[in-house]
This record gives structure tokens, C-alpha cells and sequence, in this order.
């Protein structure tokens, strides 16, 4: 199949519900991807936030393709060697989150989260931030801010509310003694690209506290070494009572974790499941990449490169760029117009990159990219904001 012939097939029996580019990628390797000819994309968007190992890496082919060969799927009812080593891992990366629940997506990690608060306060009220994004399945997009993504979509769940973001006095006022749980990212993605303030958290921290009201932190965009810290909550001296992550966990295997803390009560068999949560297969990937990204400090390299990157994007001179903010690899140039031609400008250089709302580019490149690649992006980047559009 050539690529237009692979193009008119998706179109025809796609769902429609992705917008779908004209360029059929059909290989990766580290920060690079290449389509049907070979040419050579530099990927700056990592899957949506997921490759952060860079693509097809050795370590997980391996662990993919030896636990593929022993056992794939297991009902998390019988204990399995692959996903004890994993339980074991994850739960030692953050202090004071010492159980997991094992799902397969980041919105069934929010789920989860959501019916564990739910359960252990036996409160209804959730309370999530304006421009939040949490998933796409109801319970995940109740907590979800964007109309974007809610309309059409009602009934949503009852009991969710939102408050603004990084604003301690309405935080103080929509967190009450009928709260089950806050829910936060540290670093907003799909809504901008906007970090969450050391005040604040700490703040949220306290708040919850007070009131007997849970505290969700949703890493799933931000885990994994992304904001240079293999957890963004790191960057502070405060721990959530639940964390949501998927993304990376598993080097880009679907796989999605909720790390519980021992405020969490009433977690009893059969009050949650999934069928392939926990199976053989993820777990072994999972424990591959998470060991990668230990052996490689990728979290120290994402911190690094991205204040490297960060620097080097605040250089550029364009009268069109209003900030450029984030976190380690996870960064935002909000613009004064819509990012839609640059992000097609930039395709057009062989560079791939996302938005995060209208006005703002994203950057999630793999933690793995060098820093020719950066200088690249940069110097494609200075030329394409630069230009009329
Ligand atoms: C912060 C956050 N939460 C939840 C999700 C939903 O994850 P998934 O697309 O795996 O369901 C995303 C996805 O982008 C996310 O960025």
C-alpha cells in the first residue's frame, strides 16, 4: 500500500471523531519518526506524551517480546512475578503512596480515583480546576473543564465542580467539609500549559486536610520524568492522597496506574476491576521502561534539555510570542493568534508538535532527544514565528 492508498482507507472507516493529518508514519526511532518514504520527522509531541523513552527502544522491544512469548494476560485475582516486580517499583518512586490499582488508559486511571475518593469518604463533591483536562469517559470528563469536550456529551456526572487555578482564596472556598476529593495537575496541559504555583499546592494540601477531602493529583501528561522529576509533585515537599499516571508508564505500551496513599479507606475485592489491568504483558513493559528511565536519569535529562530549550526559546525575537512557559520537556509558546498555520509550517519542515488549546504550541519531545535535535527545533521554529502566517 502506497501512502494515499493507506490516507483513503483510514478516511473511509475511520469514526471521524480524530482529525486526521495527511502524512502516514510508519517508523520510529528515539526523538525521530519517518513515514512511507523514509523521510525523517523530528517528533516533538512523543504520541500525545507518551514516548518519552523515545520510540522503539530496545529495552522494552526485549521485555515485550519475552513476556509476549511466556504470558500475555492474567486476571489480576492470581498473583503473576511481572506485575509483584512492578507493584513493588512504582510504589517506591513516591513516598507515603504505598498500594496501586492497575488500569490501562490515563481516564481509567482518573475513574478510578474519582470511585476510590468516593468510596473511602463516602462523599459525592468532587472539586476540579478551571481549563482542566482529566479524560474523555464521564466520570474523567465531569472533572474535565472545556466545553469543547463536555458539550453534547449530558448529563454529565453530579457533583463536580470547578475553581479557578493557582487561586488559593476559591480554592479555600469550593473545598468543604461535603468534599470527597480535589483534583489537580501541576501542570496543566491540554489547558495551556500552565504550572501550578508551590503556594497553591501546598495550600491545597492543607485545605484538603482540614476539611477530610482527598487530594487527586493527575500526573498522567506530567509523570515519568516529563517536568524533570519522575513525579511534578516532586518539585514540591508535598504528597496527594491519590496520583493518577499513564502515558510513559509502560515505554508506550496502554497501560494506566492509580499510586494510593493511606488515607484511602474501603478498598475491598470487588469494590473495582478491569480485565486487563495489571496483566503480564504491561507490567513487564512497564518494569522495563521504568527501568530505563532510572539507568538513564531521564528525569534529570528532561530538566536539563528543557531549561536548555526553554532558554533557548525565549530568545527568539518574534513580536507574535506572548509567553513561553512549562516544565523540564513539558512547554508551552502561547502565541497572540492561532497556532494551527505554524503547527502545519512546521510539518511542512519535518517537525511534529502539538497545540494546547488555540493559542498555545506544545512541546512534549522524548526525554531521549539530543541537543542537535533541540538546536534544530529551535532554529525551525525561530524561522517559522518569525514569518507571517
Ligand atoms: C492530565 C491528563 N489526564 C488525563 C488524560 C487522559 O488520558 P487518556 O487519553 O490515556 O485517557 C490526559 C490525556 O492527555 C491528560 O493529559
Amino acid at each position: 500500500m502506497n501512502a494515499q492508498e493507506i490516507i483513503d482507507i483510514e478516511n473511509k472507516y475511520t469514526s471521524g471523531t480524530y482529525t486526521k493529518q495527511p502524512l502516514v508514519i510508519v517508523r520510529g526511532q528515539g526523538a525521530s519518526l519517518f513515514d512511507t518514504d523514509g523521510v525523517e520527522y523530528l517528533d516533538c509531541s512523543s504520541g500525545h506524551g507518551v514516548a518519552n523513552l523515545g520510540h522503539a527502544h530496545p529495552k522494552i522491544a526485549e521485555a515485550i517480546y519475552k513476556q509476549a512469548s511466556t504470558l500475555i494476560t492474567l486476571f489480576e485475582t492470581f498473583p503473576n512475578d511481572k506485575r509483584a516486580e512492578l507493584m513493588q517499583k512504582i510504589t517506591s518512586l513516591v513516598d507515603g503512596l504505598d498500594r496501586v490499582f492497575l488500569c490501562n488508559s490515563g481516564t481509567e486511571a482518573v475513574e478510578a480515583a474519582i470511585k476510590f475518593a468516593r468510596i473511602s469518604t463516602g462523599r459525592t463533591n468532587i472539586v476540579a480546576a478551571m481549563r482542566a483536562f482529566h479524560g474523555r469517559t464521564y466520570g474523567a470528563l465531569s472533572a474535565t473543564f472545556n466545553k469543547k469536550y463536555r458539550d453534547g456529551f449530558g448529563p454529565l456526572v453530579p457533583g463536580f465542580s470547578h475553581v479557578a487555578y493557582n487561586k488559593i482564596e476559591a480554592l479555600d472556598e469550593a473545598v468543604t467539609d461535603e468534599t470527597a476529593a480535589l483534583i489537580l495537575e501541576v501542570v496543566q496541559g491540554e489547558g495551556g500549559v500552565h504550572p501550578i504555583t508551590a503556594e497553591y499546592i501546598q495550600a491545597a494540601r492543607r485545605i484538603c486536610d482540614e476539611r477530610g477531602a482527598l487530594l487527586i493529583v493527575d500526573e498522567i501528561q506530567t509523570g515519568f520524568g516529563r517536568t524533570g522529576k519522575m513525579f511534578a509533585i516532586q518539585h514540591f515537599d508535598m504528597t496527594p492522597d491519590l496520583l493518577t499516571c499513564a502515558k510513559s508508564l509502560a515505554g508506550g505500551v496502554p497501560m494506566g496506574a492509580v499510586l494510593i496513599g493511606e488515607n484511602v479507606k474501603n478498598l475491598t475485592p470487588g469494590v473495582h476491576a478491569t480485565t486487563f489491568g495489571g496483566n503480564p504483558l504491561s507490567c513487564a513493559a512497564a518494569v522495563a521502561a521504568l527501568g530505563v528511565m532510572e539507568e538513564d536519569d531521564l528525569p534529570r535529562q528532561a530538566l536539563v534539555k528543557g531549561a536548555y530549550m526553554m532558554d533557548k526559546l525565549r530568545e527568539i525575537d518574534a513580536p507574535n510570542i506572548r509567553e513561553v512557559r512549562g516544565l523540564g520537556l513539558m512547554i508551552g509558546i502561547e502565541m497572540k493568534q492561532k497556532v494551527t498555520p505554524y503547527l502545519k509550517a512546521l510539518q511542512e519542515k519535518k517537525i511534529i508538535a502539538l497545540n494546547a488549546g488555540m493559542t498555545v504550541l506544545r512541546l512534549l519531545p522524548p526525554l531521549v532527544i539530543t541537543y542537535e535535535q533541540i538546536d534544530h527545533v529551535v532554529n525551525v521554529l525561530t524561522e517559522v514565528l518569525t514569518a507571517e502566517q
